[in-house]
């Protein structure tokens, strides 16, 4: 069983029928890069994903269950973690409380976690969650998101999403605002999540260069089936 199941799953906004039947099983411990050309309806599938948008017809199954009858926003907050491209971080938070306020939205207590070693308290927890980024939790956590990059920023909203430990990461264009430098570390991120920490990552991406990294490479058609490359 996978973590993350499509059962025949269709997709149509008015008059624009954009996903057509599709049955696939999502792995945990891999990365998987969707691409596909523009209009193809990456972006539709994930927000399907992760319960922002429901399937026309079809669903989807979350660890054996379908997410359109358990409790949406419980499963929004606690077992899906979402990356935007344009990060959605709060600009007038600093980076600590970015990621502690995410933790706390998702109900999840320290003593729920597992993964990052034991914390007697929050901070020590998001600052390790900060490392697991690639970046130094003295320099960066009391800086507003507005004073640090955006390659930092990016890997911030990283740090958010996986600090309630969800079972899948989605990230829509993760990289797509970053040199190919600063995009492969990220997906090293990535890697190192699926691969270490038996997360299921699903990310959408224009680079051929970043979905060459990836495990699984899912190349989506427009209103044709996804086809494996
Ligand atoms: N809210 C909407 N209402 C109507 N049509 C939409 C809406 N959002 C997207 N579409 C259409 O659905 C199709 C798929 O869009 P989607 O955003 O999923 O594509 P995408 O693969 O993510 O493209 P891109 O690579 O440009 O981000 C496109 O034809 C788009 O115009
Ligand atoms: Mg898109």
């Amino acid at each position: 069983m996978g973590v993350i199941e499509l059962k025949n799953v269709s997709f149509t906004y008015p008059n624009n029928p954009v996903i057509k039947n599709m049955d696939y099983e999502f792995q945990r411990g891999l990365v998987y890069c969707i691409t596909g050309k523009s209009g193809a309806g990456k972006t539709t599938l994930l927000s399907m994903l992760s319960g922002i948008m429901d399937p026309t017809s079809g669903y989807i199954v979350y660890n054996g269950y379908p997410i359109d009858e358990s409790d949406r926003y419980v499963y929004r907050s606690r077992d899906v973690g979402v990356i935007f491209q344009e990060y959605n971080l709060l600009p007038k938070f600093t980076v600590r409380e970015n990621i502690q306020l995410s933790l706390d939205i998702s109900g999840k207590k320290l003593r729920d976690l597992d993964g990052f070693g034991t914390f007697s308290n929050k901070k020590d927890y998001v600052d390790q969650l900060i490392r697991e980024v690639g970046l130094d939790p003295e320099e960066v956590g009391n800086r507003r998101i507005l004073k640090i990059s955006g390659g930092q920023q990016q890997r911030i909203a990283i740090a958010r999403a996986l600090s309630f430990q969800p079972g899948v990461i989605l990230a829509d264009e993760p990289t797509g605002n970053l040199d190919i430098d600063t995009s492969i570390d990220i997906m090293n991120v990535f890697l190192h999540l699926a691969h270490e920490l038996n997360r299921c990552v699903i990310i959408v991406t224009h680079s051929p260069q970043i979905a060459d990294l990836a495990d699984v490479r899912l190349d989506l058609k427009p209103l044709s089936r996804y086809k494996k490359v």
